[in-house]
């Protein structure tokens, strides 16, 4: 069978589906990442371009986030544009924090885009501050929807945000191999992980590498109960000692400057950075991000708007964006404990 009957089958079978439980109520909506790249994101984009498409919705790429929005930077994306990128990290779309769009003025320039090209819908992938500009579009009257793309995993109304897992198992692998030294050579290392104010990266890489302390912003922490562990391990011939600190916890050199004084143990500092950003996304991401991106142009093209996808126990949900940005994330207190009672 030749592609374009392969095409024509298709359409069909979309236009047959369409007016079953999903008529759309659109026909064209646009896409965008904003703020910091996840892996998973080009999974979702896939999924938001396919899923438009089987229900006859044309859809615009938008680049650069929020500053492309203002700058027109638009274009088609085809089902086969997004062919080959479900198992790449960083995002086809690119990405920004747009400074421009946080003011009025480039909110209504963004909306005025929209309008002039006839785009009905927008969705945006993207974290707390991506969020804040579709909860501004929506308020402008413009469906918008979101879809919850950050390494940090700091998103209320949602069990995983995308990206959150590739970067756990990034991190898990670098504490692997970090292991491998710190034991050769009988050292304490300090790992810095990113997760800006929140400690989930550190907190689920910390129990799967199994480190000694996981120093996480929720949960403050005593230097001197830090280093009292190290030492107990030391003295019963351990012969190495990995503390997870997430970037938002403490000032890493400072802190293995402490232990280094208290202990008089070699100790080496390993910033993680970037590394834990890139890379191709876990199957559950490409999972969770398909699941996600589908879900969120069922909404949009079924009338929604200011609504974030979400998973829950399995199972997709969607709140309300601005419920979802006045609810506090917690960390699982139990996990925490968990993490402290095994590293012994
Ligand atoms: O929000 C994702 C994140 O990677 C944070 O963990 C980190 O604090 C921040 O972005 C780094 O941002 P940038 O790449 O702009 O330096």
């Amino acid at each position: 069978m030749s592609w374009k009957v392969v095409e024509i089958l298709a359409a069909k079978t979309a236009k047959m589906m369409s007016k079953g439980d999903c008529r759309p109520t659109m026909r064209k909506i646009a896409l965008l990442t904003s703020g910091g790249d996840a892996p998973g994101m080009n999974a979702a984009i896939r999924a938001v371009v396919r899923k438009a498409n089987f229900h006859g919705v044309e859809t615009i790429g938008i680049s650069r986030g929020f500053a492309g929005l203002i700058d027109e930077d638009f274009r088609v994306l085809t089902t086969r544009d997004v062919s080959d990128i479900i198992q790449r990290g960083g995002t086809i779309l690119r990405t920004a924090r747009s400074l421009q769009f946080i003011e009025e003025e480039g909110q209504k320039k963004g909306l005025a885009n929209l309008n002039k090209h006839g785009i009905e819908g927008l969705i945006v992938i993207g974290g707390n501050g991506s969020f804040r500009g579709a909860s501004r579009l929506a308020s402008m009257g413009f469906p918008t929807i979101g879809i919850p793309g950050t390494i940090d995993n700091d998103l209320a109304c949602t069990d995983y945000t995308i990206g959150f897992d590739t970067t756990v198992n990034t991190v898990v692998d670098a504490i692997n191999k970090i292991r491998d030294t710190a034991t050769s050579h009988e050292r304490v290392f300090v790992i810095e992980v990113m997760g800006r104010e929140a400690g989930f990266i550190a907190l689920s890489a910390g129990l799967a590498g199994g480190a000694e302390s996981i120093l996480i912003p929720e949960m403050g922490f005593d230097i001197e109960v830090v280093v009292g562990k190290i030492v107990r391990g030391h003295n019963r011939g351990k012969l190495h000692s990995i503390i997870i600190v997430a970037e938002g916890a403490g000032d890493v050199m400072e802190i293995s400057r402490e232990i280094r004084e208290l202990t008089q143990l070699d100790v080496r500092v390993t910033i993680l950075g970037h590394i834990q950003r890139g890379g191709s996304p876990t199957a559950f991401d490409r999972i969770m991000a398909s699941r996600m991106g589908a879900k969120a142009v069922e909404l949009l093209i079924t009338g929604k708007s200011n609504r974030m996808v979400g998973i829950q126990s399995n199972k997709i949900v969607h709140y309300d964006i601005d419920y979802v940005l006045s609810q506090e994330t917690n960390i699982d207190l139990e996990i925490y404990d968990l993490a402290g009672i095994l590293a012994r």
